[in-house]
């Protein structure tokens, strides 16, 4: 269904022997390199092609073509293009603005509002206007009196996972550093719900036109703006609500919509919720959870909640039981789980689309373990991977694209100090047990990974504004990107 493409490395290989003078022949020298870089064991070589890499990145940039070929890119990714967002509460009101201001545009209404108004049919299921009400949070999670502190309730909802283009909207229009001129802008905000729009054709028998005309039509529209001319789109910003993959149709038939890759977007920076690592433009931002706290006093007190719990699982897994038929790994995992005894893993099973919101069977699983089993779904993200994080439950992934290579402006910089990362395939062949390895973690170990995963609450989830959080840290990386876009001359054709 999805048109993934793999983590295999590019074509075959041709060992070359290394020499300076092919560095600044062409792009192609990047390949040879990469080459050379598989090939060579030493540490020496790996050094020097990292190095040279890093210098040659900065003289030949805007010569790459895109895509970027996967490996090189998603090794500049890890050298140059996420340094990791200091983990601080902190609204940092001192800086005055001084990564640029940011316009919006001001959308027909087609783009956006009537979207919403239309929220009887954005699916065909069912209607999803409970779910878009209160700003894109939801309803009022109530039932989840007696799981949670009293004095919470009121920051927790039942949040629908597509909902980021609503919530970016309604909280950059109250943006400190947005201005009404866009002269003065150095970023321009494209609130279009790219998502919420595409969602009802998704699963019906609709026509490739129909599911790429909203954005079409947008591209249209900004065709003929001064600014996005003026920049070709390099500092136009937007947030997708959805996975990338469901923007980057290539033939009619295939799923979802072709937007991403219609003539005119390929500049314009996306907020999505599952990235296609090797794309540039491409930022991986955090799914919705349920907790949309207030302010300070609600986060700490949450993250006081959640790190003195009495924890009564070693680890669990909230997936849907009935997939795993369709798909190995998890049945395994689902195997591995009830087979351990019963203090150790506890399982929710997500039948249906009973987990889709966030049930209050789901945090409580979470609440009550160490540790959550993070496989892959039918695409490599889930929002399950936050719903794990919030209730301070330490998150063990078996894809590196499921967390490491999406979200690097949100997490903390060094994987192992947040999560468990278990080789999918010693699971598989029956060498691993998970147990065995959660179980080999001091309480001390444990505790400070949990440690680290409830620091970085703030920076992963949506507040209301009150509190620096995932919507800030976002906001700040485009920012700063732009303007390093505009030192580095970092533009390329
Ligand atoms: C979310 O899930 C709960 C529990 O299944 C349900 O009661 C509630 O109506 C759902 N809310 C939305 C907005 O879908
Ligand atoms: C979907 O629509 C196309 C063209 O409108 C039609 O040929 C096809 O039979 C339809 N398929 C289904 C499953 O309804
Ligand atoms: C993207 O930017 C490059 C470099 O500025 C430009 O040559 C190209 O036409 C732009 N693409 C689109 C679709 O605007
Ligand atoms: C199982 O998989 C691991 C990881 O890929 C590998 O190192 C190991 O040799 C495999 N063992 C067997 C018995 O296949």
């Amino acid at each position: 269904m999805l048109p993934l493409s793999g983590n295999s490395s590019p074509a075959e290989h041709h060992p070359k022997k290394f020499k300076a003078s092919e560095l600044f022949d062409k792009k192609n020298s990047f390949n040879s390199l990469l080459q050379q870089f598989h090939h060579q064991q030493s540490r020496l070589w790996l050094l020097l092609v990292i190095l040279c890499l890093q210098i040659l990145l900065l003289f030949t940039i805007r010569f790459l073509p895109l895509p970027l070929p996967p490996a090189l890119s998603s090794s500049t990714n890890r050298i140059h293009r996420f340094p990791a967002v200091a983990v601080s509460p902190a609204v940092n009101d001192g800086d005055n603005c001084k990564n640029g201001r940011i316009f919006v545009y001001d959308l027909p209404t087609l783009f956006n509002r009537d979207i919403l108004e239309n929220c009887d049919n954005l699916n065909p299921w069912s209607s999803s206007c409970s779910a878009m009400a209160n700003g894109g949070f939801g309803q009022r999670a109530d039932s989840l009196a007696g799981i949670i502190p009293e004095n919470l309730l009121p920051s927790w909802y039942w949040t629908d996972q597509f909902v980021t283009e609503i919530v970016f909207h309604n909280r950059i229009m109250k943006h400190k550093c947005r201005v009404s001129e866009p002269g003065s802008a150095t970023a321009f905000y494209i609130p279009f719900y790219a998502g919420l729009a595409v969602g009802k054709f998704l699963w019906t028998n609709s026509t490739a036109e129909e599911r790429d005309q909203h954005c079409r039509m947008i591209l249209k529209w900004l065709s003929d703006q001064k600014y996005y001319k003026r920049s070709n789109g390099w500092d136009h910003f937007i947030t997708m609500g959805r996975i990338t993959w469901d923007f980057r149709r290539s033939k009619d038939k295939d799923w979802g919509s072709a937007c991403i890759y219609l003539p005119g977007m390929r500049n314009i920076t996306r907020l999505l919720i599952e990235r296609n690592p090797w794309d540039y433009f491409d930022v991986g931002v955090p799914y919705p959870t349920g907790f949309h706290p207030r302010g300070h006093d609600d986060i700490s007190a949450w993250q006081d909640f959640v790190r003195t719990r009495r924890r009564t699982h070693l680890f669990c897994f909230a997936g849907a039981t009935r997939a795993a038929f369709r798909n190995d790994f998890r049945a395994v995992l689902l195997d591995q789980c009830r087979n351990s005894a019963a203090e150790k893993c506890r399982v929710v099973d997500c039948a249906g689309s009973r987990c889709s919101n966030g049930t209050s069977a789901i945090l409580e699983t979470f609440l009550f373990s160490d540790f959550c089993l993070q496989p892959r779904g039918d695409s490599f993200t889930r929002r399950s991977i936050f719903d794990c994080m919030v209730a301070g439950s330490i998150p063990v992934f078996f894809w590196r694209r499921t967390a490491y290579y999406q979200y690097e402006w949100f997490l903390p910089g060094e994987p192992e100090s947040y999560s468990v990362f278990i080789d999918r395939n010693a699971v598989k062949n029956g060498t691993a047990s998970i147990e065995a390895i959660l179980e080999k973690f001091s309480r001390e170990e444990v505790r400070e990974m949990r440690e680290r995963v409830i620091e970085s609450i703030p920076n992963f989830i949506y507040g209301t504004g009150g509190v620096r959080d995932a919507f800030d840290v976002a906001i700040e990386g485009v920012l700063r990107r732009f303007k390093e876009q505009e030192e580095w001359e970092y533009k390329w054709k």
